[in-house]
């Protein structure tokens, strides 16, 4: 099951966080994937927002992995871009039930050691609008199935 959800502006993609950031639960992963400059950013910090993190949130495509644990939970935002070989030896899987939240940017370069059970969230940059994202969510596991049923 895939829920399609459109986003037309910055403002739309933050509250598409903060919703899905209401349903969070402990050792949630949520992989995004879509163009550079497509959101997965700006998803990230509205969900750090949301999940009240002090810390500014900015792009962790230098440093891969960044932790915030001054918000409800810990969120673990990663960005593999910039990750070649060694997907295994920086320890990406640890997070995934270190007990907090893990966004995962450019998710689909990591595709052989993601969990079974998450949450995909493509975004699509409308070739109409400049401003306009198409947002693919596909759940995969009944608690994700859950997140998506209760907010979507
Ligand atoms: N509907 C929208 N949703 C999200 N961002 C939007 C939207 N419309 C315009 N934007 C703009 O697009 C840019 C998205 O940047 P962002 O850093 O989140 O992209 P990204 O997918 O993380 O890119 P990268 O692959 O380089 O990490 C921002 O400048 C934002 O203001
Ligand atoms: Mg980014």
């Amino acid at each position: 099951m895939n829920y399609k959800v459109m986003s037309y502006s910055e403002k739309d993609t933050i509250e598409l966080a903060q919703n899905i950031e209401s349903e969070k639960f402990p050792n949630m992963v949520i992989c995004l994937t879509g163009d550079l400059g497509s959101g997965k950013t700006i998803f990230a910090k509205g969900f750090a927002s949301a999940l009240e993190v002090e810390e500014e949130v900015t792009s962790p495509t230098f440093n891969i992995i960044k932790e915030y644990t001054s918000g409800e939970m810990p969120l673990y935002h990663m960005d593999v871009y910039r990750l070649d070989q060694n997907k295994e030896e920086i320890g990406i899987e640890e997070y995934y039930t270190k007990g907090g939240v893990t966004i995962i940017e450019w998710a689909d370069m990591i595709e052989s050691i993601l969990p079974e059970e998450r949450m995909d969230i493509k975004f699509k940059i409308s070739e109409e609008n400049e401003d306009a994202r198409t947002i693919i969510i596909t759940p995969y596991g009944q608690k994700y199935e859950d997140v998506c049923e209760a907010v979507l």
